[in-house]
């Protein structure tokens, strides 16, 4: 049993974000959702991701980046396997499962060894059978 959003879906213009994540070791896809859209709660999901028709395995984070100090929602997505500068592209993303609440940090170097333990969780995911990933 997992914690599913079942297929809540955001498309939305990536836009330039504030190129922390490239530091971090885990470059993010800053997305601008249209200003009515819902969304979920802020935390870190699995998520699929459509760009130009093809879909990838991501890991997107849903937040205000309260490590650094910020207090506005963004969604921020780690494509696996994607180098390309997609900014400027609208893209649109689906969330398969919730992995954990958003939380500040007492240090980068905390936030790091967190993303990399999310990103392994995801990572077991998608090698799941595809009729069981989305229990
Ligand atoms: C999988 C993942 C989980 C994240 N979790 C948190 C978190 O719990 N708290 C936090 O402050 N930021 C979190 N971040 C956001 C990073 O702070 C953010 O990616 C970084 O600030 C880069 O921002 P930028 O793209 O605007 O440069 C997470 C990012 C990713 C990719």
């Amino acid at each position: 049993m997992m914690d599913m959003t079942a297929n809540t879906k955001i498309s939305g213009k990536v836009v330039k974000g504030a190129g922390r994540g490239r530091g971090l070791g885990f470059p993010t896809a800053n997305v601008t959702p249209p200003s009515d859209a819902v969304l979920p709660a802020n935390g870190v999901y699995a998520t699929k991701i459509t760009i130009d028709g093809t879909i990838y395995n991501a890991i997107t984070n849903i937040g205000n980046n309260p490590t650094f100090g910020e207090n506005h929602k963004t969604i921020e997505t780690h494509v696996f396997g994607l180098d390309a500068d997609i900014t400027g592209k609208t893209i649109s993303l689906e969330i398969l499962r919730f992995v954990r609440a958003e939380r500040r940090f007492g240090s980068v170097d905390e936030l790091v060894e967190q993303i990399q333990r999310d990103v392994e969780q995801v990572l077991n995911d998608f090698e799941m059978p595809p009729n069981t990933q989305n229990d």
